[in-house]
């Protein structure tokens, strides 16, 4: 947790910038698995941790604008928690750490914005993701249980984006140590590679990395060398020399703040020359990231080089045809990259997804491409300092979208089907980084972790 004046400070300006009414924050619970007292790891909801900082269950608190009160609602835990739990903090303590003035039991939460909104003051809430937390918004403020999500409130969303997307020096610090942890996780998988092994060994020693440094991972670990499919859980094959393997995986602070890598390797430790010629074309598509991205940028323009370098290099490979710039336009690449190029990052892995990501990465400078591909993009606006993004291009080969685009004759100007043809089972390969926008510039977050061809040899099965 920083300091109470950190998250003062925050409130102040969430405050200044909604201007009038009573801003509510519901906490997270705990979460049963498969019966009540058994429970998954805790997470807080990521708004109630950078506004209040405190990561315990059952607490909810207020900011009341009209009124210049802040109060935190909770209840003490009784002998029969601490017989179970050790000692706990009281409520009173809680807020003290956060600079909360006034406290409250949970129960008193429902008349007090009853009465906020009986005297016709707007209570501003954020969208609900969690089910015991709708069912409670829809008790506390008697909202049709469908209407939840369209009734929050914009003001807010807005003025939470404007304050969690310019990472502050202390958060990029958490940020730097998270990323180093993701960084370990990698290498030890790399390490670990070695035909013979399960994909769930090195899944699970990656895991364990992170969860040894008292948190866990910021997503369920992707592994597998079946990397065309984005987001493979399935950790089930034994590894096998010619393959490559896909690990995408991050790990979360315990502070919340979350890293995000991702490295395509073979197997073996050593490319074959069709691996070597596609994982170039990823390579320079990441790396032309660091030369384009600063302040002022549009992500999109940034995702729109990555598209373009994909069509040029496939294009030399006989994939595609045309001319790259306008096949990248035109959305072709979508068929071996069908994904944006990267996500804001910070303690979501998809930081403020909950807010919708029309809200978090795009503004009313620039609206959501209705192009497949292009569509799919997560953070599409312009850089600022402070920003932290993703930067993941990805070629994959996926025999379904294969089949489907070939019939359909689509983009057949741009793309080489019977060639594409040829690369069904080659796996898919994504290179992912974590890049803070600086003032002039950008920089990578974390130690550098392997990505080019001979520094992976060097590492894989060592
Ligand atoms: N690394 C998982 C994702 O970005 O969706
Ligand atoms: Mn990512």
């Amino acid at each position: 947790m920083f300091s109470k004046e950190t998250y003062q400070q925050r409130r102040i300006q969430l405050k200044n910038k909604v201007g009038k009414g009573v801003l509510l924050f519901l906490g997270n619970n705990e979460a049963p698995m498969n019966y009540p007292s058994n429970t998954y790891r805790y997470r807080q909801d990521s708004h109630f941790l950078y506004f209040f900082g405190l990561s315990l269950d059952r607490l909810a608190a207020v900011i009341d604008i009209d009124e210049d009160k802040e109060i935190l609602f909770g209840d003490d835990y009784t002998i029969d928690d601490i017989i179970w739990m050790g000692d706990q903090p009281s409520i009173a303590e809680l807020a003290a750490r956060c600079g909360v003035a006034h406290t409250a039991a949970f129960a008193e939460l429902a008349a007090y914005l009853q009465k906020a909104q009986q005297a016709g003051r707007t209570v501003h809430f954020l969208p609900p993701y969690r089910d015991d937390n709708k069912l409670l918004l829809h008790q506390l403020l008697q909202l049709p249980f469908e209407q939840l999500k369209s009734a929050a409130s914009p003001e807010m969303i807005r003025a939470v984006v404007s304050l969690r997307e310019c990472k502050s020096a202390e958060e990029i610090e958490e940020m730097e140590k998270v990323c180093n942890i993701g960084v370990e996780m990698h290498l030890s998988a790399m390490r670990g590679a070695k035909a013979g092994r399960m994909e769930r060994e090195l899944a699970g020693v990656a895991e364990g990395i992170t969860l040894s440094y008292g948190s866990g991972v910021s997503f369920p670990v992707i592994l597998s060398q079946n990397g065309e499919t984005l987001h493979n859980h399935n950790h089930g094959q034994v590894l096998e020399n010619g393959r490559m393997l896909l690990v995408d995986a991050g790990a979360e602070a315990v502070s919340g703040y979350s890293s995000d890598y991702t490295r395509t390797f073979p197997v073996s430790g050593k490319f074959t020359q069709k691996q070597r010629e596609i994982y170039e074309i990823v390579l320079q598509a990441n790396e032309e990231t660091f030369t384009l991205a600063k302040p002022g940028v549009r992500y999109f323009d940034v995702h729109l080089n990555a598209y373009t370098v994909i069509a040029r290099g496939l294009t030399a490979l006989g994939l595609m045809k045309g001319n790259p710039e306008d096949a990248a336009k035109a959305g072709a690449p979508a068929l071996f990259m069908p994904h944006g190029l990267g996500h804001m990052l910070g303690l979501d892995v998809h930081d403020m997804e909950d807010l919708g990501e029309n809200y978090v990465g795009y503004d009313e400078t620039i609206r959501r491409s209705p192009i497949f591909g292009h569509g799919s993009l997560r953070c599409a606006k312009t850089l600022k300092p402070g920003f932290i993004v993703t930067d993941e291009p990805g070629i994959y080969f996926i025999p379904k979208l294969i089949d489907i685009w070939e019939k359909e004759g689509r983009f057949a100007e741009y793309i080489n089907y019977p060639k594409v043809r040829e690369y069904i089972g080659f796996g898919g390969i994504r290179i992912e980084d974590d890049v803070l926008i600086t003032e002039t510039g950008c920089r990578l977050l974390g130690k550098p972790l392997p990505k080019k061809v001979a520094d992976l040899e060097a590492v894989i099965g060592r």
